[in-house]
């Protein structure tokens, strides 16, 4: 099979935001408890933070993360997780069906995030609580001091004021699942409110609004309408969740996931659209895609029955494929390719909970399968990303209908001139892939790193053997006057770069 593919530097997408590559602490299982926060592990620093997930954080390049939910967040008392550990309460979290001891909070996460080197993105609980406790906790953050909360976070030890700019008004509020799910009218008119609040004390902040939680949902992009002629022209982004759940074993759809969640963002995209040429608005909104990820998410259900109330469960511990590698690195192509409309995403999440990174308590931190390809593209996909043509054969998906083999982006570096080539090959059979570069002549070809699920599409990376599915290097692509060729294997994500 043959597909060709066109590279121009004069065809671009916009810049490659490093907000694209965020990731997110849920307050859900272990991803806090026993994932990033650990005392009296080995590796654990005097605040109980785990050197060894902190290590892996910067090396998968995360750049923003979301914290402290997902669906916790909707019954959340910030409150609860500042000041003296000692005297905070144990409290049911309704989202999990967990006791959460509250040993871990905000103070605690912005320690966490300034040692990670990432950008916090502050959730506000906008199901059981409103507008006041949003401005409380905008104002114990950022404010400077000489008011009770802003002194309050200064004798919890943060003298200086956090300055954190990015902020979700609530969590997937359309969903019935959610503790305090509302209408779209109920949600958007809180969300405006809260949004006009919190920017009078903190004018600098950029806002997201709730989108679906889903494209599935029976409130999509209707949500999104009534949601954002209330919120327009307080908020700065409409947030996007999707996950695709292997678990029917429909291998030939999984792969064409892309698919959906590029339709996603075109609709969401035409959605916002519509509302502001409706409101005679200039401003173009952006989506924050703060939830996506590969999910065994029939599992969930099992596990929660299981329990009754407990600490920090071991809950959606998902175990990734080679396959899933390739479908996540394939889900990262579609972000970039959305780049002029999709200032931010956060993979689900980062440890042990859906996660790049799985942890033992007590024992060691390593990668999965879905790590790879999020680390390569965080770390190459840097400067302007570059449309790109593919030209190829179609297969057939049950879900998706007749969906292209080959999915790519190009993303050009500004300084050096440098072009990363990001493609997934969705087929079981080989392509030759005919690269013309024509617009870059002068470009030599340096690597190619692949994922490749073709020879065990079931292989994961475990305890025991945690570096099974890992990227491999490829032959050298040889760029001669500007034309290339190259075979990308059958079931992978591939990483071409050219200087
Ligand atoms: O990431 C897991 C959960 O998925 C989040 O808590 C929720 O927002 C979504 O439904």
């Amino acid at each position: 099979r043959n597909a060709q593919l066109t590279i121009d530097p004069a065809f671009a997408v916009g810049p490659a935001d490093r907000r694209l590559f965020g990731s997110f602490v849920e307050h859900l299982g272990r991803c806090v408890y026993g994932g990033i926060h650990e005392p009296g592990h080995p590796r654990a620093d005097a605040r109980g933070l785990r050197g060894d997930v902190l290590e892996l954080t910067r090396e998968l390049g995360v750049s923003v993360v979301r914290y402290p939910g997902g669906n916790f967040v909707s019954g959340y008392r910030w409150e609860d997780g500042v000041g003296p550990v000692a005297d905070r309460p144990r409290r049911l979290d309704l989202a999990w069906k967990t006791v959460e001891t509250n040993a871990f909070g905000l103070d605690e996460f912005m320690s966490w995030a300034a040692t990670a080197e990432v950008e916090p993105m502050m959730a506000v609980n906008l199901g059981t609580r409103g507008v006041q406790e949003a401005c409380d906790l905008l104002e114990y953050a950022n404010h400077p001091g000489g008011t009770e909360l802003s002194d309050r976070r200064r004798r919890h030890g943060a003298e200086q004021p956090y300055g954190i700019r990015l902020w979700c008004l609530g969590n997937e509020l359309d969903g019935p699942w959610q503790v305090g799910h509302k209408t779209a009218d109920e949600y958007g008119r809180l969300a405006a409110e809260t949004a006009r609040a919190m920017k009078l004390i903190d004018p600098s902040i950029s806002l997201v609004a709730c989108g679906s939680s889903g494209r599935g949902m029976p409130t999509f992009a209707a949500w999104e309408a009534t949601v954002l002629e209330h919120t327009y022209e307080h908020v700065d982004y409409i947030s996007a969740h999707t996950y695709y759940d292997p678990s029917d074993g429909d291998r030939a759809s999984l792969l064409a996931s892309a698919v959906d969640m590029d339709a996603f963002i075109t609709e969401v995209v035409a959605t916002a659209d519509h509302v502001a040429a409706r409101q005679r608005q200039t401003r173009k909104l952006k989506i924050s895609f703060d939830e996506w990820n590969v999910w065994y998410q029939s599992r969930v259900q099992a596990d929660l029955d299981r329990r009754g109330w407990v600490e920090a469960p071991a809950l959606i511990e998902d175990d990734y494929t080679a396959v899933d590698a390739v479908v996540v690195g394939d889900l990262l192509i579609t972000l970039l390719r959305h780049a002029d409309r999709v200032g931010v995403a956060c993979q689900a999440q980062l440890a042990n909970v859906i996660a790049p990174i799985r942890t033992r308590t007590g024992g060691p931190a390593w990668r999965q399968s879905i790590f790879h390809p999020f680390a390569l593209t965080a770390r190459y996909a840097r400067g302007t990303v570059l449309r790109t043509e593919p030209v190829g054969p179609t297969y057939a998906t049950k879900r998706y209908g007749d969906v292209p083999v080959l999915d790519t982006v190009a993303v050009r570096h500004d300084e050096t001139g440098e072009l990363a080539v990001f493609a997934v090959n969705r087929d079981e059979t080989d392509l030759r892939l005919d690269v013309d570069l024509r617009g870059l002549p002068a470009l030599a070809g340096t690597a190619h790193t692949a994922m490749t699920a073709r020879d065990d599409p079931a292989a994961v990376n475990t305890e025991a053997e945690p570096d099974r599915v890992v990227p491999r290097d490829l032959p050298v692509p040889k760029a001669d006057g500007g034309r290339c060729t190259v075979r990308l294997p059958a079931l992978s994500w591939n990483l071409l770069r050219f200087t």
